[in-house]
């Protein structure tokens, strides 16, 4: 059965489409008040979307997954942030009862160990964290692209997303790098300063790097990992 086409209706999607993404993002709070959410890792594509919200004043709540493991680079972004937009950004934070005894037990890099560790180490910092964040929400925004990755492009701009029972809104799916960039200059909006050093698909600090020109817009996420398995668990579709 295709979930998303039962569960979405398709002029709401046709709608969606057709609309500028501010007009997009308020008649989503206006079906929804007090229900929609924006997730933000502090990425270019996010940095856009929480322009969006902070300039037109959207009843959105804004989190981040504060896994414990960013960059200080990604730190100073969040507070440039918070100090231009003067909006509410809510950390979630690793349930101490699942992180204390995994690292007693595995270490504090255990991530390039095995497979296994790493997905245990997102699923502690990462995924359990979202599942609260998300909980009671009925519109999850992200800044997935569809050029990321393989995975992605086949996505719509709004998904229904099983596991956590909502729907997602991804307003920059069609958006190009080049477009997201020039968004950002175009409105002097903060951004990480790792960008202008090669890094492009920005997670946790020891399992990120810079890429080389030409590569894999992920490449440089989990690195050691094969291709096929570097997703953390965030976004299952
Ligand atoms: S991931 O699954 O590989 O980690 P990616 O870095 O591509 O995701 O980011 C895609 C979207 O996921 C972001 O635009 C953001 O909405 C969400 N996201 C990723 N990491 C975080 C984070 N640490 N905190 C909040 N949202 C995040
Ligand atoms: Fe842990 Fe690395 Fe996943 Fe961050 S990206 S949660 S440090 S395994």
């Amino acid at each position: 059965m295709d979930t998303t086409a039962e569960i979405i209706n398709p002029n709401l999607t046709d709608k969606i489409s057709r609309l500028s993404i501010s007009d997009a993002l308020r008649l989503l709070t206006e079906l929804h008040p007090d229900q929609v959410c924006f997730s933000t890792s502090f990425s270019l594509e996010d940095q856009v979307i929480l322009h969006h919200i902070a300039t037109k004043n959207l009843p959105i709540s804004v989190f981040t997954l504060d896994t414990g493991r960013l960059f200080s680079e990604t730190y100073s972004v969040w507070t440039s942030s918070k100090e231009k937009y003067q909006i509410p950004i809510q950390a979630y934070s690793p349930d101490f009862h699942l992180l204390e005894p995994f690292v007693r037990e595995k270490g504090p890099n255990a991530f390039y160990e095995s497979v296994e560790n790493r997905k245990q180490c997102c699923f502690i910092r990462k995924v359990e964290p979202l599942k609260r964040a998300l909980a009671g929400q009925k519109i999850w925004i992200t800044g997935i692209r569809a050029e990321h990755s393989g995975n992605r492009s086949h996505l719509n701009i709004l998904e229904w997303d099983e596991g956590n029972q909502l729907i997602k809104y991804n307003p920059l799916l069609h958006w190009t790098q080049d477009e997201v960039k020039a968004y950002i200059h175009e409105h002097n909006i903060p951004y990480n300063i790792l960008h202008d050093r090669g890094f492009v698909s920005i997670g946790c600090a020891p399992c990120t790097r810079a890429i080389k020109p030409g590569e894999d817009f992920r490449a440089g996420r989990w690195w050691w990992e094969d291709a096929g398995k570097k997703e953390c668990g965030l976004h299952s579709n």
